[in-house]
């Protein structure tokens, strides 16, 4: 009896470890899903994109007329200069003057942060893409929490945010009505609008963010080294740099970061250590400190890095992903066993991390439109007040 008994212990034992192996073939081989970017967009089916659209979308994107007290635009915070992220760790919306690091609040001051970092907008146009390069723009998740779904409707929230663009002037309710009267008043909009939708009342909350979402998908960077070998040309990225992809795979990045985007898309508990500038804890999805996997795309751009953009470099980011794959935990509600169970995969050490960096670098494309309008039809500054 014992012995049979320590048979088939061993036996299951044995069949455990196979199943493991199997698993870990499997994951590796489904790792094969790393794919170039789409060159085309694909629009939503009631917002096609037009020339007049986009170009209303850009002066919109612009104008801080669209802000309540008229200093804030989406271009403050996504600037092509900064890659259409912000050089700085947590935004500053209303009541603040200057641009990127070195943009503060005015004095007096009683606005907050905002609490987290801005994602670039740049190829936000294909958020969702999965392996199968399959993605719908009617439903592609926004924000680190995941509580938008589409650039549409993403384009109306920053303006109805208080400590982004909405002010103490104007409640959550009103806000939007007020810039349509604003912009009902300013005769270029009234002509731009008509030309950009069909109808007798052109200028309405639904065709601001549909011609802000018609521009964003025109901030495209589909042409990255990475991209050109993905499509074939072996040259376009290095020995060293192939070898920083293998390492990338093989460690465990992509059990998240993967497809076109190297974003699943999903929601992943890391324990990012917290940020000193807010005072109270950012507990992200559900309260379970999970936040989006954000794309690896041109990370070269888009520093500081993490939600809270509390690391300033990508050696901090990797640095970090050595301490919890090897159980240390950085957040202080984060427990390991909370962590992503995916944590426990991560296989990461110090000399892996150099090749990764060397990698990461393929996935920038500097070809991006960097056209500022030289003015807008609010006659308000460019971008808002940014000048330092
Ligand atoms: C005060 C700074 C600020 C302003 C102004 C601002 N944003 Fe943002 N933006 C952010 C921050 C911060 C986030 C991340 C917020 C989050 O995920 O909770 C973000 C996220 C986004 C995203 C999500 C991207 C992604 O991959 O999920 C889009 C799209 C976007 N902003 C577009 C806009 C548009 C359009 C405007 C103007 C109407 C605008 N933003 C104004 C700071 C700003
Ligand atoms: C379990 C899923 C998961 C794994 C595995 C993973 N990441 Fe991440 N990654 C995320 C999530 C989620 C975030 C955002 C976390 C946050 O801000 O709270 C992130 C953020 C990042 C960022 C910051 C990007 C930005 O714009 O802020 C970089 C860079 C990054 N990861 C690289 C890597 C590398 C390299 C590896 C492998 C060593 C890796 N990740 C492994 C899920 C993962």
């Amino acid at each position: 009896m014992l012995l049979f008994w320590q048979c088939s212990n061993s036996n299951l034992e044995e069949q455990a470890i196979k199943e493991k192996k199997r698993l870990k073939k499997e994951l590796l081989n489904n790792l094969n899903v790393f794919a170039a970017l789409p060159n085309k967009v694909i629009d939503p089916k009631n917002n096609p994109a037009t020339p007049k659209k986009v170009a209303l979308g850009k002066l919109l994107f612009y104008d801080p007329i669209l802000s309540g007290d008229k200093d804030v635009a989406c271009a403050t915070c996504h600037h092509p200069d900064n890659g259409y992220a912000e050089f700085r760790d947590l935004s500053i919306g209303v009541n603040g003057k200057g641009f990127g690091s070195k943009r503060v609040f005015k004095q007096p001051n009683n606005i907050p942060f905002v609490k987290r970092n801005a994602h670039t907008i740049l190829n936000t146009a294909f958020n969702g893409i999965n392996t199968k390069n399959y993605y719908s723009p009617e439903d592609s998740p926004m924000f680190w929490d995941l509580r938008s779904n589409s650039l549409e409707e993403q384009a109306l929230l920053p303006i109805k945010t208080y400590e982004e663009m909405r002010g103490d002037h104007f409640s959550e309710e009103r806000i939007l009505k007020e810039i349509v009267t604003r912009l009902k008043n300013i005769p270029e909009y009234t002509v731009l609008f008509k030309e950009a939708f069909d109808g007798t009342k052109p200028i309405t909350e639904e065709n601001i963010g549909k011609a802000i979402a018609t521009f964003e998908r025109t901030l495209l960077a589909t042409e990255s080294r990475f991209d050109q070998y993905m499509r074939g040309d072996n040259s376009a990225i290095s020995l060293s740099e192939k070898d920083g992809f293998e390492t990338f795979k093989k460690v465990g990045c992509g059990n998240c970061h993967n497809g076109p985007m190297f974003s699943d898309y999903k929601a992943h508990t890391l324990g990012i250590p917290t940020n000193d500038k807010l005072t109270a804890f950012d507990s992200g999805i559900d309260s379970t400190y999970a936040f989006r996997t954000p794309t690896l795309r041109n990370l070269r751009f888009t520093a500081p890095y993490m939600h809270n953009g509390s690391f300033n470099n990508l050696k901090e980011v990797l640095e970090f992903y050595e301490d919890i794959a090897d159980g240390k935990e950085k957040h202080e509600k984060v427990g390991h066993a909370q962590m992503d169970t995916l944590v426990n995969e991560l296989k990461l050490k110090v000399k892996d991390m150099a090749p990764i960096i060397s990698f990461l670098n393929t996935l920038n494309d500097s070809n991006f439109d960097k056209e500022i309008p030289l003015k807008v039809p609010s006659g308000l500054p460019v971008g808002g007040d940014i000048e330092i």
